[in-house]
């Protein structure tokens, strides 16, 4: 009879795509034209069905960690020159930022780029063209899935996307991206200029992929009040490196990060501009 084997002497089989994170970005330094160093030692993960905030102020390098993770740094000659990134378990720093669309990490740029001239529904159209292989009924749910996150979209289907607001701009970007069929959204500073009104329907369609659709979001926000509301984690870059990272109520009870980032004294009272002085510049983390 054979002795059952002992555990440890079985082949274990890899672990891939269950217990380790979506993405996992292990000590990244990043740099442009060879040598301008912007991000070092940068670490962070997102598991499958989160949403996680990348906080941090003018400069920190939220939209290079970005563009990193997409490779879209290759446009502007950016490079990760240290550490990897790894999307299911597969490297994808420097790669082609076509293929790692199709394999679903998706970056939607900060200042939301539409092409003005086409409709609302040609513009979702394109943006599906990565994944060719989409028939035309897999493209009708497709649309039907944006159109059902954002109404006021299949409402304006055939405006010329030009005459969107900025908030509707917003929405098409955003659905634009969901076309490609992510897995990871990146998402670059969802709330720059828009209305608070604007801001809170946008971070519920945020929300809502992510609860509907499955999505995992990184997303980069100096708005760390509203960033908050939606991600259960979130980390803090300053010059290049993560100073912070932790729980939504972590980070939310942290005195610096209520005090510089969101306005707040150590009291629960709301600061006021005069007393974070060296702080002034950061006026759009205290909105
Ligand atoms: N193409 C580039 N070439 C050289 N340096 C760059 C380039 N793009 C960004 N930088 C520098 O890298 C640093 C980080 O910039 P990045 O755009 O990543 O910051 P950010 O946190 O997204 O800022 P913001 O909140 O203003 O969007 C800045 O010092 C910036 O000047
Ligand atoms: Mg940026």
């Amino acid at each position: 009879m054979l002795a059952p084997q002992p555990a440890a002497a079985r082949p274990v089989a890899p672990a891939a795509g269950l217990s380790s994170p979506l993405l996992a970005v292990n000590n990244i330094e990043v740099r442009y034209q060879g040598s301008i160093l912007v991000l070092k030692n940068v670490s962070l993960t997102v598991n499958r069905g989160e949403i996680v905030a990348l906080l941090g102020s003018n400069g920190a390098g939220k939209t290079t960690t970005l563009k990193s993770i997409s490779s879209l740094i290759q446009d502007e000659e950016g490079r990760v020159s240290e550490g990897q990134i790894l999307f299911e378990d597969q490297a994808v720093h420097n790669h082609d930022p076509v293929a790692t669309v199709r394999r679903g990490l998706v970056q939607v740029m900060e200042g939301r780029r539409v092409l003005e001239h086409l409709s609302v529904e040609q513009n979702l159209i394109v943006a599906s063209a990565p994944i060719r292989s989409a028939s035309r009924a897999q493209l009708r749910e497709s649309l039907d899935q944006v159109y059902g996150i954002f109404p006021i979209l299949a409402e304006f289907r055939q405006r010329e996307s030009g005459y969107l607001s900025g908030g509707q701009q917003q929405m098409l970007v955003i659905g634009r991206a969901l076309m490609a069929k992510p897995r990871l959204l990146l998402l670059d500073e969802p709330s720059l200029g828009l209305s608070p009104l604007l801001v809170s329907r946008i971070f519920e369609s945020i929300a809502q992929i992510n609860r509907e659709l499955g999505t995992s979001i990184l997303l980069v926000e100096q708005n760390a009040r509203v960033a908050l509301g939606v991600a259960a984690r979130g980390y803090v870059l300053e010059n290049g490196r993560i100073v912070m990272e932790g729980s939504r109520d972590e980070l939310l009870g942290n005195d610096d990060l209520r005090e510089f980032y969101l306005g707040m004294s150590a009291d629960g009272r709301r600061k006021s501009f005069k007393d974070v002085k060296q702080y002034r510049r950061r006026r759009r983390w205290l909105g």
